[in-house]
Formats: C-alpha cells, sequence, structure tokens
C-alpha cells in the first residue's frame, strides 16, 4: 500500500529538515516520523523516505536494518522492549524477560494474537543506574522487578 505522509507530519519533517545540513542526513528522525504515522517501515515508507530525501532506497534500508529501533514489520500497539544488557541483566533482567515471554506467550519480536502487545529483547537503553528496566513505546519504566513489571503490562492491558 502507498506510503505519503499526512500534512502535519509533512510539516514536522520540513523543521527537522531544517536543523541537518544535507537532506540525507536527517533520515533517521524522518525515519521515525514515519514509523509513528505508520507503526512499521514498510518498502513503501522506505520509497517514500528515499524519495523525500533524494538518497538510493538501499540506503534507507540499510539504516533500517541497521538499528533496532525501527521495526520491519506491524508489531503490537503497545510495544515492550526489555534490556537485557550488563546492568540490567545482573539486575535480574532475564526474570523479567522470560516472565513476559510466558505471560505473553509470545518469544523475541512475537506478536500477541491481538497485536496488544510485543515483545523485544533489546541492548542497553541508556538507562544502566536505574536497572533492570522496560520501555513501553516511548516510556522507560526503571528499577523493575518481575511483579512490576505484571503491573505494568496490565495497567496498558487495562487501557486498551
Ligand atoms: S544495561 Fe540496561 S539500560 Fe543499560
Amino acid at each position: 500500500m502507498e506510503f505519503k505522509f499526512t500534512e502535519e507530519n509533512s510539516k514536522k519533517i520540513e523543521d527537522i529538515l531544517k536543523r541537518y545540513p544535507t537532506k540525507k542526513a536527517a533520515v533517521m528522525p524522518v525515519l521515525y516520523v514515519a514509523q509513528e504515522q505508520n507503526g512499521w517501515i514498510s518498502g513503501e515508507v522506505m520509497k517514500e523516505v528515499a524519495s523525500l530525501l533524494g538518497m538510493p532506497s538501499d540506503e534507507v534500508l540499510g539504516v533500517v536494518t541497521f538499528y533496532t529501533m525501527y521495526h520491519q514489520k506491524p508489531m503490537g500497539k503497545y510495544h515492550l522492549q526489555v534490556c537485557t544488557n550488563v546492568s540490567c541483566m545482573l539486575r535480574g533482567a532475564y526474570k523479567i524477560y522470560d516472565y513476559i515471554k510466558d505471560k505473553l506467550n509470545i518469544a523475541n519480536g512475537g506478536v500477541t494474537e491481538d497485536a496488544v502487545f510485543s515483545l523485544e529483547e533489546v541492548e542497553c537503553m541508556g538507562s544502566c543506574g536505574t536497572a533492570p528496566m522496560i520501555a513501553v513505546n516511548e516510556d522507560f519504566f526503571e528499577n523493575l522487578d518481575v511483579e512490576k513489571a505484571d503491573q505494568i503490562i496490565e495497567s496498558f492491558k487495562n487501557r486498551n
């Protein structure tokens, strides 16, 4: 399906482009806006971003596949990222990760049948001082244990 930025996002992108020396240099924030709008970065999204920024689609694909923050398939409404890097791991991240996997019955990269949650094991998100932590979409939840992680998931379930 063809992808076009909304008018609001086109304006957002105009502002982003003003902050970069070249259009190409803005590929990451532009992709981010695209993902916010579309939920994931499809081939059509990449085509549109490439044409907008005047760069080859292959280069856009290179960025999308390099950075884990870009989703290459549709994810859940609430995307859970569980950090299992050193600080979080030492403070029980795998207990939390395994608990969430079992609770939602999905594997890494999986999406629940109702498309409400998706799960991803990720590297350090820069919040090591408050490890272990998870992110739900843009929001960080820190100093977690299994009980707190459970409460967070339940609270998002109830928002739905
Ligand atoms: S190790 Fe988990 S946030 Fe840094």
